[in-house]
């Protein structure tokens, strides 16, 4: 078999959703050993049944709640056993609250909270554990997704208008990530253990026409993004190619920051 990704026993979290599918369907077509790892049964199932025969001995879907410490535990556990130890990691899930997306001024704090929690403790608690397991083998590589409003404030300009609007908690949340990207890089230091994070631009998925002509207006050659061209960088990331780059932030945007 031939794949950058050949050899490789990959969990990815959330990833039944958008960037974690096409993760998936990257480190497949890539030779990896995948666990598929979501809160959703039904989503996991259907994304299951769009891959073809010959690759599903290699697909092992798992139902996991990473957000609480129990869920993450027994989800290294069930992982092992399904492919043996580890060497790969990404974190996609997206676990939001009933809260999520309200205006800044209705902003609750118990959905606050529970985000905050969730997003970026959930984020780091799954580090610790994951990079525990490498750290007992022979190394690893993780990645976690940021977001291009982890890097820039939002461009309100983009939503005004519009039900669509771009969270304060987000924004620090995905800084969050990014800052705790490259902590975890440098306090793995010399254990064979890389830790970067892709921040990409917004996916297309049938938002509002006004807004995307407004975002298109800022991008340089397509606007929004597919999937498929986050879960790329993310199969860069996890490759021997980027054996050198460690606790970095691969932005994604077609230009959106510039
Ligand atoms: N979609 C975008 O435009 C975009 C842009 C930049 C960054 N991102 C980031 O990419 C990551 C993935 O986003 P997405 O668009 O693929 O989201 P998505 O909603 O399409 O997928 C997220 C997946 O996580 C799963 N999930 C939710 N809670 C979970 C839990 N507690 N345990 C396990 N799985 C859980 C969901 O079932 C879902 O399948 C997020 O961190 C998001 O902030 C997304």
């Amino acid at each position: 078999m031939h794949g950058r990704l050949v050899g490789k026993n990959l969990l990815i979290t959330g990833s039944a959703g958008r960037i974690g599918s096409a993760t998936a369907r990257a480190a497949i077509s890539e030779g990896a050993s995948v666990v598929l790892a979501d809160i959703s049964g039904d989503k996991l199932k259907a994304f299951k049944d769009t891959l073809s025969s010959s690759v599903k001995a290699r697909v092992h879907p798992l139902i996991a709640d990473v957000t609480t410490e129990a869920g993450i535990i027994s989800l290294l556990d069930q992982a092992v056993s399904a492919t043996g130890p580890l060497t790969s990691a990404v974190h996609s899930a997206y676990p939001t609250s009933y809260g999520w997306g309200s205006p800044f001024e209705k902003l609750r704090a118990s959905h606050l909270h529970e985000d905050l929690a969730n997003q970026l403790g959930g984020a780091i608690l799954f580090s610790q554990h994951i990079l525990r397991h490498f750290q007992a083998h022979t190394g690893g590589d993780l990645v976690h997704i940021s977001s291009i409003q982890g890097i820039c404030s939002p461009k309100f300009e983009h939503y005004e208008g519009t039900t669509m609007t771009s969270p304060i908690e987000y924004s620090t949340i995905k800084a969050g990530v990014i800052a705790m990207t490259r902590w975890l890089a440098k306090y793995h230091s010399n254990q064979n253990i890389r830790v970067n994070c892709v921040s990409p631009g917004g996916i297309l998925d049938k938002q509002d026409p006004e807004f995307l002509k407004r975002y298109r207006s800022s991008c340089t050659n397509y606007g929004m993004l597919s999937s498929e061209q986050v879960a790329s960088a993310v199969i860069f990331l996890l490759s021997a190619e980027a054996e050198a780059i460690n606790g970095q932030n691969l932005i994604v945007d077609d230009g959106w920051s510039l």
